[in-house]
């Protein structure tokens, strides 16, 4: 048996010791594959057990195999943090348990996705009016956008450039569309003269607003000009890069957003909202109905029922209760504390950033738009890879790579809201020894 108040207490003060204490943990899980499995049994037990068994099992068999994304000192891919408020938030929607199938089957939920949707554009400088509403992840979104954009064009050609995520790439896979990447210029992004000759058989283009690898921002003004001269649907991923428009000096990457028929941001990677939460918008809400309403009979409500419900807008029919955490986020850190989180990160990775340009023997990458920092020891793509292999085993940091210009490169990432200046000396000093080590 559980007892919700005894094992719940229980279950808090084990989140709350967690994240006082993550910080003193190897950041990437020190395990082998299948180390795990192998100390779990086969089979589920006959009869129940307490609660405080899995707490017990959680600390001694799964902590060791958990690379810890709360960690002050997680640097790759891109670094995300699950907040105080959306943790607690997830707590509730478990226990509320409400699957909006459709609008009368949790009117609350379907609501506040439209009004946390809403905030979040105002807060990021969106225009008034776009339909929004939640998808577990961007891979989701594109998928979304690009089967809505290919109902209304009735055309089967994705444009993206060669930076964009391979999301795109999977979903043109999945739905046999064909795909076209244009090239970058020097700076990784797409280029506006070679996408606008390919444009006018283009279903959709996909403009990238902070790419995965070097957080390059395509040139959306002279997309959106194309893709209106040829019919095309404009869809806008803006999965990491978004949250920062909560920032008024980093709007100018959101330049021509506004001409967007669709537009992705996930607040699960740079919103303190931990995943699944992915923010999609659209200036076209009936292309998206028209593309995704299927309601057998069983489902059948009166019609201005029938026009809520966010099922109607995507691929999933059971929906969760997302918007809680989200509006729980909006509402504790507010606009000020959601700009601290971007302003912080982005000066940290800056003063990483200027490091790196004055130690002989390193160099930078690519151009820092953002909380990315891109660098490599000059010298061969194996010295490089062997120091990411080597840095990231030690468990103090844990960094990511990209291929950027055909060589390997050394991501930083800045995103964990408990990331301090010390947390980046010390990637820095790891990075330094590190790379001395492997010299001699
Ligand atoms: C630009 C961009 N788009 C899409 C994605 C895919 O995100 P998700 O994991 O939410 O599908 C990523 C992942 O990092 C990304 O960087």
């Amino acid at each position: 048996m559980t007892d919700l108040r005894t094992d719940g207490r229980a279950a808090l003060e084990w989140a709350a010791r967690y994240l006082e204490r993550v910080g003193e943990l190897p950041v990437l899980a020190q395990v082998r594959p299948g180390e795990i499995r192998a100390r779990l049994p086969a089979n589920a037990p006959e009869e129940g057990e307490p609660f405080a068994a899995v707490l017990q099992d959680l600390d001694e068999v799964l902590l060791p195999g958990v690379t810890h994304w709360q960690h002050p000192r997680y640097f790759a891919y891109f670094a995300t943090s699950s907040s105080e408020p959306a943790i607690l938030a997830e707590l509730l929607a478990a226990t509320l348990n409400t699957v909006a199938i459709l609008w009368r089957t949790s009117p609350a939920s379907t609501e506040l996705e439209g009004v946390v949707l809403d905030w979040t554009a105002a807060l990021l400088g969106l225009p008034r009016g776009w339909h929004g509403h939640i998808e577990d992840t961007a891979s989701t979104s594109t998928l979304a956008a690009i089967i809505a954009a290919r109902e209304a064009t009735g055309r089967d050609l994705i444009v993206c450039s060669e930076q964009a995520h391979s999301s795109v790439d999977k979903a043109a896979r999945m739905l046999g569309m064909r795909l076209h990447k244009v090239a970058c210029d020097r700076v990784f992004r797409m280029r506006a003269d070679d996408t606008a000759r390919i444009a006018d058989e283009a279903a959709v283009v996909i403009a990238t607003v902070g790419t995965t690898a070097a957080t390059s921002v395509d040139p959306v003004p002279q997309i959106a000009d194309a893709c209106a001269r040829c019919g095309a649907w404009l869809h806008v991923d803006a999965s990491y890069a978004g949250a920062a428009m909560v920032c008024p000096e980093h709007r100018w990457a959101f330049e021509g957003v506004d001409r967007a028929d669709s537009l992705v941001v996930n607040a699960h990677k740079w919103m303190l909202t931990p995943a699944d939460c992915s923010l999609l918008w659209t200036a076209r809400p009936d292309d998206f109905r028209r593309a995704f309403s299927l309601i057998p009979d069983y489902l059948r409500t009166p019609d201005a029922e029938d026009a809520l419900s966010l099922s109607e807008y995507g691929p999933a029919l059971g929906r969760r209760f997302r918007a809680l955490k989200l509006w729980a986020v909006l509402r504790c850190h507010g606009r000020r504390g959601l700009q601290q989180h971007i302003r912080s990160g982005i000066a940290l990775a800056a003063r990483f950033e200027q490091w790196v340009d004055a130690e002989p023997g390193w160099e930078l990458c690519a151009p820092r738009c953002f909380s990315v920092v891109c660098f490599r020891l000059q010298g061969s793509d194996e010295r490089n890879s062997d120091l990411l292999q080597a840095v990231n085993a030690g468990g103090e940091i844990f960094i990511s790579h990209a291929v950027l210009n055909g060589r390997y490169v050394l991501r930083l990432a800045v995103g964990q809201m408990r990331t301090t200046h010390e947390d980046i000396r010390r990637a820095w000093e790891a990075l330094r020894r590190q790379a001395a080590a492997l010299a001699a």
